[in-house]
């Protein structure tokens, strides 16, 4: 993949790098290490404003297009990278034309798909979530580092937001 230069562009979600790279599972441990060594000079994204789903949410979240469309190596038919989201946070029900595949790197987080129960994810489990599909993410005391691919569909796409927000006061 040819490289794209782009300007650092650091986020508050990087405050949870080094909590991450603490609870990140043993096989994505060294990863999680070099994301938190090298995250100040790569160029974190947000999807969302504060007047989607508040300000503690957009302090709390942000996602590094590692290679795609918009990433730091040009790929025009798959985009991979990692999503932040800092303790007790919920990204509420979404749901994108392309397919997902994530992988968390840390344990703690509950997630949902279809509408269905909320499920405790461990570290290295595969999820998958076909093409707009409803799914959403629960923190609990620790932040979520997440691996995710995307496919089939617009890779710079907004996700379409079904899920009931409550936006908390900064
Ligand atoms: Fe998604």
């Amino acid at each position: 993949m040819a490289v794209r230069n782009l300007a650092p562009r650091p986020l508050p979600c990087l405050a949870h790098l080094d909590r991450i790279a603490e609870i990140s599972a043993v096989r994505g441990r060294g990863l999680a290490g070099s994301l938190r060594d090298g995250a100040q000079n790569l160029h974190w994204g947000q999807t969302y404003t504060a007047s989607d789903f508040g300000p503690r949410f957009i302090d709390n979240y942000g996602w590094l297009e590692v290679f795609g469309t918009r990433g730091h190596f040009v790929n025009d038919t798959i985009a991979g990278g990692f999503l932040i989201l800092g303790p007790d946070i919920e990204y509420p029900d979404h749901h994108h034309v392309a397919e997902e595949v994530y992988i968390p790197l840390t344990g703690g987080t509950d997630w949902r798909m279809d509408g269905g129960p909320w499920r405790r994810r461990a570290a290295g489990e595969i999820i998958h979530h076909a093409s707009n599909v409803s799914h959403a993410m629960r923190t609990g005391d620790e932040p979520l580092l997440a691996f995710y691919l995307w496919r089939g569909g617009p890779l710079a796409a907004r996700s379409t937001i079904t899920g009931v927000v409550e936006k908390p006061e900064a």
